[in-house]
């Protein structure tokens, strides 16, 4: 059972209005999606979204007693806009993502995501996407490999990994994610091992999903279709997801990007935002206790600026 992160945090700085539209951009198996719709009041809805279709199975499930208050749509990212207007809906008060994995994908070995169980080495987040960890292993040329596993996973040995990939899938294809662990260790030795193991599976993850894209583009469409005093909350978990984040929002948040020198604005640039927090929130002491999955955890809480005339 996936255990939701910041959920208290996360819902508190949300849901400002309670009788609005809030996007639940990541629903998983509906953790925080509950907590929203309790904080709703009866005229609220909550539009639940995915891209894998199994988490939205539960989801269904787990949510059923909310009855036409919730909406729940297979997609990614990218494709909230055309979601959205496909229902008619032009702005809407709030968004969340928490990013990452949740434990429906990580606990199940036929998933193929993690290196502490056998499984076929696949990796998609949505099972009907057609590229999978398999096609990166097997089909990207050496310098791409190195440069996923250097940029995505931030891989120090990513040439060494790289290389004895490729030298093994020459003999026989690279096909579950014990033969990609056995490969890593072969190279890396203890103490780097683990942590290596767990930046070249990260890495090759970001690649299946396009993480990062579809992050920035969730990103932006999200800032668009929030309505002033809309709020956006992300859940990151790691450097890359961090980073991301908080340079569009300072962006977002900043407005002019003339140089100090220049006596009136002649780029035009308006903010969009607000930060709501000048950090980003992480768990209690007791939160990474619990559950550990939290420990990297960090919130991020903006609101939408009313558009300014000037
Ligand atoms: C950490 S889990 C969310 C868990 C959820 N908050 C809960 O309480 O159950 C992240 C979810 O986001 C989904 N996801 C990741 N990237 C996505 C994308 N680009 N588009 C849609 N869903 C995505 C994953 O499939 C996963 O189910």
């Amino acid at each position: 059972m996936h255990q939701p992160v910041l959920v208290k945090e996360a819902v508190e700085n949300l849901v400002t209005d309670g009788s609005r539209i809030i996007v639940d951009a990541t629903v998983g198996t509906g953790g925080h999606a509950r907590a929203i719709l309790q904080k709703l009041k009866e005229e609220g809805k909550l539009i639940g979204i995915d891209r894998d279709q199994n988490a939205l199975e539960i989801a269904k499930r787990n949510l059923a007693g909310y009855g036409n208050r919730i909406l729940l749509g297979h997609l990614r990212f990218s494709q909230i806009k055309d979601f959205l207007s496909s229902q008619n809906i032009k702005e809407v008060s709030g968004f969340l993502f928490d990013l990452g994995m949740c434990s429906l994908q990580l606990d199940h070995p036929q998933r193929g995501f993690g290196f502490q169980s056998n499984g076929p080495i696949d990796m998609r987040m949505d099972p009907s996407q057609s590229k999978s960890a398999f096609e990166v292993i097997n089909q990207y040329s050496f310098s791409e490999l190195n440069k996923i596993l250097f940029q995505y996973g931030q891989e120090r040995f990513s040439k060494k990994i790289a290389k004895v990939i490729v030298k093994e899938r020459n003999q026989k294809p690279i096909s579950t994610t014990y033969q990609l662990r056995d490969l890593v260790a072969s190279v890396i030795h203890p103490p780097f091992r683990i942590k290596s193991l767990a930046r070249v599976f990260q890495a090759i993850r970001m690649e299946v999903n396009d993480e990062l894209n579809e992050l920035n583009r969730g990103l932006m469409e999200a800032i668009r279709l929030l309505e002033a005093g809309g709020r956006l909350c992300l859940i990151s978990y790691h450097s890359l997801e961090h980073g991301l984040i908080r340079n569009t929002l300072r962006k977002e948040s900043k407005g002019c990007i003339c140089p100090p020198r220049f006596p009136v604005c002649a780029c035009g640039a308006k903010a969009s935002l607000r930060m709501i927090t000048a950090k980003p929130i992480v768990p209690t002491t007791q939160e990474k206790e619990a559950n550990p999955r939290s420990r990297s955890a960090k919130l991020w809480v903006a609101e939408k600026l009313k558009p300014s005339n000037d």
